[in-house]
């Protein structure tokens, strides 16, 4: 299936971003924060099949050595097609010989070692909303 791949935000309707994040199972923030967050991200992805927009992504880098990946979101009826990868493969086209850290959701580490991605043994986070990180499984 040839999908349409957008690389920044023109036009981008963020109401439907924050859809795909919420159908996706991943938090989700009030529709300007979304917009705020990814326009000011150092790249992002959309993924339309048509003009339905079915797959997100971004990072944020100094562009130097140093990048973290967030929001990696696929519509659950477009899971398992390869929109994932090819979210990941897009984000880093711009993060070559860039250091990349994430955090994966609870029980989707293996997505991501499908990408040379390792655990961490030092990572360490402050999280907004401590307890309900936890709570979800992110820290002990
Ligand atoms: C995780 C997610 C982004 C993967 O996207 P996807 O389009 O379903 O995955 P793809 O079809 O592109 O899979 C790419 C590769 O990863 C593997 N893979 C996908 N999901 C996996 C999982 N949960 N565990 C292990 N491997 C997985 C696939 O087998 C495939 O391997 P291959 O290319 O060697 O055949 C998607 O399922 C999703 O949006 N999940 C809910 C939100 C989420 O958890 N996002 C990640 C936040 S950290």
């Amino acid at each position: 299936m040839q999908y349409r791949i957008q690389r920044n935000c023109d036009k981008i309707d963020w109401q439907t971003v924050c859809r795909v994040l919420q159908e996706a199972g991943l938090a989700i923030h009030p529709i300007e924060l979304t917009r705020k967050a990814f326009e000011n991200s150092y790249c992002v992805v959309f993924v339309f099949d048509n003009d339905l927009l079915i797959g997100v992504g971004r990072a944020i880098s100094d562009g130097a050595y140093q990048a973290a990946i967030y929001d990696i979101a696929v519509l659950p009826i477009y899971q398992g097609k390869k929109v994932g990868r090819l979210i990941v493969d897009e984000i880093h086209k711009d993060l070559q010989k860039i250091n990349i850290i994430l955090y994966a959701s609870p029980g989707k580490e293996p997505f991501y070692s499908n990408f040379g991605y390792y655990r961490m043994l030092t990572g360490m986070a402050r999280f907004n909303n401590e307890s309900k990180m936890r709570e979800k499984g992110f820290t002990e």
